[in-house]
């Protein structure tokens, strides 16, 4: 892990892509990149926390997900679920928080449950925050946030910047300064899109089930060695 404590990212965000490739490439049901992609995510909680992230944030099902086929959808779901019950006591062992942005009105009753479940039983741990992003979308998050505007009644003129980031999912999150996608795609495909716009982005080719240790320390390097400006000199 690099040594500069002061460019360490505070936040990483993750587009865990390449479960379905890493899965066609074996012969295997897309569902098993999945299972395997959560078993990474693990690892990668535990890889966070020990170089000293203090946020870590995965797009997990984002709104434009909900365009796969059935059989997907409702396995990933049930691996969501599953995955969460069993490790959230080891999560809490490490004092991990879990919390979740995105909608939660059109998931499975029981995975909305286990969230909230998992977020009480954490809520009060103080090491590294994990914010799975399930059926998130950042335009979604922004509309979200202009109906919650109205119905508190904010008048056009009081309406600012700072005002719409106190109305995002996580006001008390800070921004991503690193937003890592696997897989070799290059877009942001709808993640962070109000929170993320000063994030340094960093790409890598590997799948998310292949995703390790070096892959997170090489971009914490690249982080590390890249001077931030945001729109200043
Ligand atoms: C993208 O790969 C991956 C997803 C849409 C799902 C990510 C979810 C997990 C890794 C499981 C998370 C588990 C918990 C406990 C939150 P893809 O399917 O788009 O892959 P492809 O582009 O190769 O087809």
């Amino acid at each position: 892990m690099p040594d500069e404590v002061g460019n360490l990212p505070q936040h990483v965000a993750i587009i865990m892509d390449g479960n379905g490739r890493w899965a066609r490439k074996r012969g295997l049901p897309r569902l098993l990149g999945h299972r395997k992609g959560a078993k990474t995510l693990e690892q990668t909680v535990r890889d966070a926390a020990a170089a000293g992230i203090k946020y870590l944030s995965v797009y997990a099902f984002s709104t434009e997900n909900w365009k796969r086929s059935s059989v997907e959808k409702t396995g990933l779901m049930r691996i969501m679920e599953r995955y969460i019950k069993r490790k959230v006591a080891a999560l809490k062992e490490q004092h991990g928080r879990l919390r979740f942005a995105g909608r939660r009105d059109r998931l499975p009753p029981s995975l909305a449950a286990t969230f909230e479940e998992a977020e009480r039983t954490t809520r009060d741990e103080m090491g590294i925050q994990v914010i799975l992003c399930v059926d998130y979308g950042g335009r979604q998050e922004i509309v979200d946030a202009v109906k919650k505007i109205l119905e508190d009644g904010i008048e056009a003129e009081n309406v600012t910047e700072d005002l719409l980031s106190g109305y995002m999912y996580l006001p008390d999150v800070p921004e991503p300064d690193l937003i890592i996608r696997t897989s070799g795609e290059e877009r942001l495909s709808n993640f962070w899109l109000w929170t993320g716009v000063y994030s340094e982005l960093y790409f890598t080719d590997t799948l998310w089930p292949d995703f390790d240790k070096g892959v997170l320390s090489a971009a914490l390097e690249a982080y590390s060695k890249r001077q931030r400006r945001k729109g200043g000199v």
